[in-house]
């Protein structure tokens, strides 16, 4: 089983023709309201891929929260670990150019109250996959981060967006999953040369934190350091219409092949694919494959 404790929010998607620079103005193709926020994002991603899914978290009483969890309904997500709590629902602008490229700005609203007294204390088993971003309190996923080594369940922690975090916390987890500019962040803030390749900076990240780090690369798949070794794989070969939710597809796919038993360098295969798909249509959550989705195309995809 997997919880994912982390955001839920509405997205106000913009479609523009290009991405607006600072001080200017631009008028809008359309605008659609969707459910998002990564940890929901990432929750509906596992739930697709196969992935028995419990999401703890919290939206406002603002009426908003019930198109912020109507995704995770529909698929089956069971979220009696959110709350609904005074205040407005966690809220994204989003700006979306015709290249599918887009810049993100999050309101957090009810997910800087998200507690990890949420979670019943036998909400987490051995073995269970405990699925973390970093959207909502970092001193609270600190908290069920000690609650899973107490009971031997795995933490994936995907450090989006990117904060200064403890390196003890940081040695607790798994598995971290990262951007290129998270990586590069997450280098400067261990105090390592940045400098050198994308591999090498993989490598010593993956040596200070002592985890398994995968860096995902967009249009270019994926690179990941895993005991020692580095493995690539490809993305499928799209055209994308929006990228938003990309990585949360990544992250919720990958981790479902973890906790269904799939070794490692199949997981990130499942997240290459999951990844692609997810770009295909607008929205963070509009696109997420399902299993037989990903089992159809994972042939396809290059070794
Ligand atoms: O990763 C995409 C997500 O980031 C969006 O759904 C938005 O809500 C922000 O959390």
């Amino acid at each position: 089983m997997i919880t994912v404790f982390g955001s839920l929010n509405v997205d106000y998607v913009f479609q523009m023709p290009a991405l607006p620079a600072p001080g200017e103005t631009l008028l809008a193709s359309s605008l659609v309201v969707l459910a998002g926020g990564k940890g929901g994002n990432q929750a509906l991603a596992a739930a697709r891929a196969g992935a028995t899914v419990h999401m703890a978290g919290a939206v406002g009483d603002d009426g908003m929260g019930d198109i912020a969890l109507a995704g995770l309904h529909g698929a089956g997500v069971n979220t009696d670990a959110v709350a609904a709590i005074h205040g407005p629902t966690g809220t994204a602008s989003i700006n979306v150019n015709g290249d599918g490229e887009n810049t993100i700005v999050v309101f957090p609203g009810a997910n800087a109250g998200a507690s990890h007294t949420q979670l019943p204390s036998r909400g987490l088993e051995a073995n269970d996959l405990l699925l973390l971003q970093m959207e909502i309190p970092v001193p609270e996923m600190a908290q069920m981060i000690s609650h899973a080594n107490r009971v031997a369940a795995k933490v994936v922690w995907n450090l989006a967006p990117m904060q200064a975090v403890d390196i003890e916390l940081l040695r607790q987890v798994a598995i971290l999953v990262v951007n290129e500019v998270e990586l590069q962040q997450l280098g400067k803030h261990l105090g390592l040369p940045t400098d050198g390749t994308v591999a090498a900076l993989l490598a010593q990240v993956a040596e200070q934190t002592t985890n398994s780090v995968v860096l995902t690369l967009g249009a270019k798949g994926c690179l990941a350091d895993h005991q020692g070794d580095q493995i690539a794989v490809p993305a499928l070969p799209i055209k994308p219409v929006d990228t938003v939710g990309a990585g949360d597809a990544f992250c919720g796919a990958f981790a479902a092949a973890l906790d269904a038993g799939e070794p490692f360098p199949t997981a990130l295969r499942w997240g290459c694919v999951a990844g692609s798909l997810a770009c295909l249509k607008e929205g963070a959550q509009t696109a997420l494959p399902s299993r037989d989705d990903i089992s159809s195309h994972l042939p396809t995809l290059p070794n």
